[in-house]
């Protein structure tokens, strides 16, 4: 699909836990062919600390109902407003940006490692994943249990396993420390998103293992088009932007993979 501008209309902003937050968006346009890992930026209004436009994963895209989601998790003024956004108000929206994940086989074995709000893109990833017939299954990190949200949604799409940082629920450690990431498990692709040092835990035993594995940044942005140069992320080319021409890399273009 090609990028946009345009309002959407709020169907639902969702409390899911106490600091996370699901809205559910509806444009004018018909929704095609979105990628997951693509995400948009929205515009808050109303903010004097908020004139930049705000990233956000795609959630998930319902093409029947012309809809899709984003998951916010409150952590500044942007995310607070977007947090009481109510039914029917409208919200200024670039989408879809980025580049997205690679589409796995028919018949391939996947592992989808979300580590916090690094969930979000993997609602997506993994429903189009199943449908085109791969084995999804499904790493969830987070501190504790509270924290932990969507995961029955989750299991629609395949096994799901957790990990909590203080063993509230699941493995007790961090995702790389779930028997699900040993070499008996033998996937042929990893796909993850969350915070850096978790993404460099898991790309470091993904090279172990001899595992494809891509990443999706999360970088700070300011313009969000390829201008000011405060996303680079160091690759093997050079520094790209996370902007536009990520925010998913193969971990072997990263620098910082080396
Ligand atoms: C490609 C991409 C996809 C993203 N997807 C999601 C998503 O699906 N759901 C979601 O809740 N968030 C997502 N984020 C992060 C989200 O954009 C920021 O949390 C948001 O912009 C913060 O805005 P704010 O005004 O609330 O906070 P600010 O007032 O701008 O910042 C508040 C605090 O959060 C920190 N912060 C801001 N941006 C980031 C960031 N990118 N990474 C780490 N810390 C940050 C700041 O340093 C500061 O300490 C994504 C970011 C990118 C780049
Ligand atoms: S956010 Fe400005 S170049 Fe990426």
């Amino acid at each position: 699909m090609k990028k946009q501008v345009c309002d959407l209309t709020v169907i639902n902003n969702t409390r899911l836990n106490h600091d996370n937050y699901l809205i559910e968006l509806k444009p004018s346009i018909k929704l095609e062919n979105i990628q997951p890992g693509q995400f948009v930026n929205i515009q808050v209004k109303d903010s004097p600390t908020t004139f930049l436009r705000r990233p956000f994963s795609i959630h998930d895209v319902n093409y029947y109902n012309n809809t899709f989601a984003i998951l916010v998790k409150t952590v500044g003024d942007g995310t607070f407003k977007l947090s009481k956004i109510e039914k029917n108000e409208t919200l200024d929206v670039v989408f879809p940006l980025g580049n997205g994940f690679s589409e796995p086989s028919k018949g391939e074995k996947i592992l989808l490692i979300g580590g916090g709000v690094g969930i979000a893109p993997m609602m997506h990833m993994a429903r189009e994943s199943k449908n085109i017939g791969v084995e999804v299954h499904i790493l969830l990190g987070a501190r504790s249990e509270s924290d932990h949200i969507l995961v029955n949604e989750f299991s629609q799409f395949g096994q799901v396993h957790l990990t909590t940082d203080d063993g509230t629920l699941g493995i007790h450690g961090f995702v790389t420390d779930h028997d699900i990431m040993s070499s008996k498990w033998k996937f042929d692709r990893f796909y993850c998103c969350g915070p850096d040092p978790m993404m460099h835990a898991v790309a470091k035993r993904a090279k172990a293992l001899k595992t494809e594995c891509e990443v999706s940044l999360e970088n700070m942005m300011a313009c969000g088009f390829g201008v000011c140069l405060c996303c680079v992320t160091k690759t093997n080319e050079g520094n790209k932007c996370v902007c536009t021409e990520g925010p998913v890399f193969n971990i072997n273009d990263l620098e910082w993979q080396i």
